[in-house]
């Protein structure tokens, strides 16, 4: 098979996502970037029950509701980019808390930023206790559909391109 042949396969492989991505009326293609940051921290003071391992439950739902309102003004005024908060989990000993943390734009803020915000924001909550040692902060690259059209019509247009240059 010829260059000729490849080079127009890839036109129509390509031409769809590429379209998508271009267009700029879709939604998926446009949607602005996030990012999410994975935050757990333990309370000492609290005590676990196991309805807390189920995430319809009234005590999950109470709890979640407690943290996010307790929590979210210290972000909303200290990163710019913060988006939303939610609670993933929570895990036994005493009580151990798993958070993620929606900012938009390509990267989080760093590491140390955030748990500094926590920390600062654990001498003032006052609804249950945040273990300023426990505190850990991830960052999890998004990987939403837009992304990989954007990664895929790179990688098309890349093809493509050496494939024509290399037909001269
Ligand atoms: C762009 O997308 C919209 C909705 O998905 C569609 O109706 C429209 O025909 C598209 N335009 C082009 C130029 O592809
Ligand atoms: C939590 O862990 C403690 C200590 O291991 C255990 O005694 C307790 O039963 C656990 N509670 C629940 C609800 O699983
Ligand atoms: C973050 O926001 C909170 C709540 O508005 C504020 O008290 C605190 O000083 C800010 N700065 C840091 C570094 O936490
Ligand atoms: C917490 O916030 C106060 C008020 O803005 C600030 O003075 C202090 O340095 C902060 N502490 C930490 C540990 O971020």
């Amino acid at each position: 098979m010829g260059t000729g042949h490849l080079t127009a396969i890839l036109l129509i492989l390509c031409a769809f996502p590429v379209s998508l991505a271009n267009n700029a009326s879709n939604v998926m293609a446009t949607e602005a970037p996030t990012v999410e940051s994975s935050v757990t921290f333990r309370s000492r003071r609290s005590t676990f029950t196991s309805a807390l391992l189920d995430s319809s439950s009234e005590a999950f739902k109470s709890r979640a509701s407690t943290i996010t309102t307790a929590l979210e003004p210290f972000f909303k005024d200290n990163f710019t980019s913060y988006l939303s908060m939610r609670v993933t989990s929570f895990r036994n000993g005493s009580v151990i808390n798993d958070l993620k943390v929606r900012f938009s734009g390509t990267s989080v803020p760093h590491h140390t930023k955030i748990s500094n915000v926590l920390v600062n924001a654990s001498s003032k909550v006052t609804d249950f206790d945040i273990e300023t040692s426990s505190i850990t902060v991830d960052n999890i690259v998004s990987s939403g559909v837009n992304h990989k059209i954007s990664l895929f019509t790179s990688f098309c247009l890349a093809l493509l391109s050496w494939l024509l240059s290399s037909k001269q």
